[in-house]
């Protein structure tokens, strides 16, 4: 697929997570720092809205049963092996608005 406009830079403040529909997929997008990530919105323990959950640097909580995600890669936060986790999706900004790839 190609890229599609999520939603404009303004947002998603620094430090803050929010979910958005893209491409008919609930996306999770992160700005840790001024810099966005996109991740799968559906948590895979019971199929949360990850993108409604806390950001507490570039790990998101969940709101749902408190599982940790790290925006950055998807990872569970403390998984054993760091297999299991959240898709992530390439993100770019341009001129103000922040588009996402779902694949
Ligand atoms: S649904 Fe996300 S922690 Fe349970």
């Amino acid at each position: 697929m190609a890229f599609v406009r999520a939603a404009k830079v303004d947002a998603v403040a620094p430090g803050s997570i929010a979910e958005f529909q893209v491409g008919g997929k609930a996306v999770a997008v992160a700005n840790v720092g001024g810099k966005f990530f996109a991740l799968n919105g559906v948590c895979i323990h019971e199929g949360g809205p990850v993108g409604e959950g806390a950001l507490n640097g570039n790990v998101v909580i969940c709101p749902w049963h408190a599982w940790e995600y790290d925006v950055t890669n998807g990872k569970i936060v403390g998984s054993p092996d760091g297999a299991e986790g959240l898709a992530c999706y390439p993100v770019e900004v341009r001129e103000g608005d922040i588009y996402v790839d779902v694949g």
